[in-house]
């Protein structure tokens, strides 16, 4: 029951879903009333267009948006914010949209949020009991599409975005005759907030050693970035680019680490103790190196021979993230680095009699977590209706490791 274990502690989790009216999620003021009321989801429908929209205006898919914002549209394809509803989601609430719709809204409230990306839509029967309906207005075109344009930014068919930029004390509605009948600047767009309610979970959400499962705001509000003015959107979309690279974009992986290799000896003799240091620094990233369980890091050093062949026996390894059992029912380990905190991984073993040099590498794997997850799905026979989706989420799991960095020491 792996899946089923799986819904059922995020459900507790995801608090933020739907009982989330009521309760200050976010600091108090103006920010917080509008984060409150905009992220309730499922998003309620948007209903009928306005009159004067035109069909290019009523549609909610993104290529619509796409006519006329061609940056933003562009950016956001490129983004896994687009595929939020990729095989490895389908596959999983395939199934449970039948079994257990209330499981597989708690899915879709972060990964397809709006009303019309649900299949089924919940209502109170005549006699009180819960009861799940086929949802009228639902366009299977638009919950493919994952983490839409209009999730963030429509409500009842109105555009809400950032104040325009030079001008943040311009707020309220700005209609000057656009199109879609202006906008509503709405300066919480600009706040780490913003992006809570999707990757921090609820103080009583399902923690494994005392800690969170997903806690993200928490760790950038207790680092000093909130103090320097640097919101998520400083670093996820700079110059408010819809890009949203994280751990699975070297580059990005790059922007966040310092790493120095330093050895103890220029030259090792064969015999002899060969001792490297790796620091690595968790200098730029806005929350721990990594914030998930669901990555890993691997700092590598091996010797190598002549030919540039691994030496046998001279591999050591240390491990950086927070390695959890597969049903998130025990922590093993977390090494992951707080910001401005570093690792130290030291090397230290007798240099072979064929090495030539000593090759450290650090090795990242985005998807750690869900390529054993996957897997553990299609050996069980789990993944039932989804099973060709979950295989195509495994190959992609097993396919996005990247080497960060990787550095030769000659030993003579
Ligand atoms: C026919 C062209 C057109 C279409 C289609 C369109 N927009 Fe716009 N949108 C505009 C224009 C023009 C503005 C005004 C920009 C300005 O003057 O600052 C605007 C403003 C906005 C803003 C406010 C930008 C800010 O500075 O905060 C947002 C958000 C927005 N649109 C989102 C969307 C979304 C989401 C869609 C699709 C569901 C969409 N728009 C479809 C033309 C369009
Ligand atoms: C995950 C939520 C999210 C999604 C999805 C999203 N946006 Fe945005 N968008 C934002 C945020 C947040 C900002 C403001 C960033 C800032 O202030 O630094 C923004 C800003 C904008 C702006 C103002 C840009 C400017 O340069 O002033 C426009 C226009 C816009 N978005 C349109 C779109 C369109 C079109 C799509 C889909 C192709 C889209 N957004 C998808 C969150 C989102
Ligand atoms: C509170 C918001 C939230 C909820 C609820 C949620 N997810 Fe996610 N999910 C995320 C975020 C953020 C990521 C990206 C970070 C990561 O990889 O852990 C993600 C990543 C994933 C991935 C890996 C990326 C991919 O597209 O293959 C899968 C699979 C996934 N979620 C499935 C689910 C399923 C199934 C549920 C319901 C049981 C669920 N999620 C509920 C926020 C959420
Ligand atoms: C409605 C929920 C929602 C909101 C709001 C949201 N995200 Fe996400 N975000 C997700 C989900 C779900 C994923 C995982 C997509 C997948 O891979 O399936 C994700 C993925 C990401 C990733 C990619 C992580 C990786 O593994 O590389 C980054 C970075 C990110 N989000 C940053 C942000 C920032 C910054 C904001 C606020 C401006 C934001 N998100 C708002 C749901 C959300
Ligand atoms: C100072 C820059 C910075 C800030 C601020 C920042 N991030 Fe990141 N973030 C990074 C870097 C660099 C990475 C890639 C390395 C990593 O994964 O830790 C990253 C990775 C991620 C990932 C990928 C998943 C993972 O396990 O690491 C997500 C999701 C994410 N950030 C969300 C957020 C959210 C939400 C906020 C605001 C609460 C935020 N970030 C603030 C720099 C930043």
């Amino acid at each position: 029951m792996l899946n089923r274990f799986l819904l059922f502690l995020l459900l507790m989790a995801a608090a933020f879903v739907s009982a989330n009216a009521g309760r200050e999620t976010v600091s108090d003021g103006a920010t917080g009333r509008f984060l409150q009321q905009h992220w309730r989801t499922p998003v309620a429908p948007q209903g009928e267009a306005p009159p004067g929209y035109s069909e290019l205006e009523s549609s909610l898919l993104p290529e619509a948006c796409g006519e006329c914002h061609v940056q933003q549209y562009r950016d956001w394809g490129t983004s896994l914010h687009s595929r939020a509803m990729g095989p490895g989601v389908l596959g999983q609430t395939l199934v449970k949209r039948k079994s257990d719709p209330a499981a597989a809204r708690v899915c879709w409230s972060c990964h397809a949020p709006l009303s019309e990306q649900q299949p089924v839509l919940f209502r109170a029967g005549a006699d009180g009991e819960p009861q799940w309906v086929a949802n009228p207005d639902f366009d299977p075109r638009l919950q493919r599409h994952g983490l839409t344009c209009a999730a963030c930014h429509v409500r009842k068919h109105r555009r809400i975005g950032p104040p325009r930029r030079g001008s943040p004390e311009v707020i309220g509605t700005i209609d000057e005759g656009l199109p879609h009948g202006g906008f509503i600047a709405e300066p919480a767009y600009g706040k780490s907030a913003f992006c809570k309610g999707c990757h921090q979970f609820e103080p009583e959400g399902h923690a494994l050693n005392g800690k969170l499962i997903q806690n993200t705001y928490q760790e950038w509000l207790d680092s000093d970035y909130p103090a320097r003015g640097m919101e998520c959107q400083s670093c996820h979309m700079p110059d408010r680019r819809h890009l949203w690279r994280g751990i699975h974009d070297p580059d990005m992986t790059r922007s966040g680490v310092t790493i120095t290799v330093g050895i103890a000896k220029k030259r090792v003799l064969p015999g002899h103790r060969l001792e490297a240091v790796v620091k690595l620094a968790n200098t730029g990233t806005g929350h721990y190196f990594p914030t998930y369980l669901t990555p890993r890091v691997v700092i590598i050093g091996e010797q190598i021979d002549e030919r540039g062949s691994p030496v046998a026996n001279t591999r050591q390894q240390m491990i950086i993230g927070r390695e959890v059992t597969l049903n998130l029912s025990r922590e093993i380990f977390d090494t992951r680095i707080p910001p401005g905190q570093s690792a130290l991984f030291s090397y230290q073993l007798a240099a072979a009699e064929n090495a030539t040099r000593l090759r450290i590498r650090v090795v990242v794997e985005p998807d750690y977590f869900y390529e054993r997850f996957f897997r553990a799905m299609l050996d069980r026979k789990r993944a039932g209706e989804g099973r060709e989706l979950i295989q195509q989420a495994w190959e992609n799991a097993r396919g996005s490791p990247y080497t960060l960095f990787e550095k030769m020491i000659r030993l003579r």
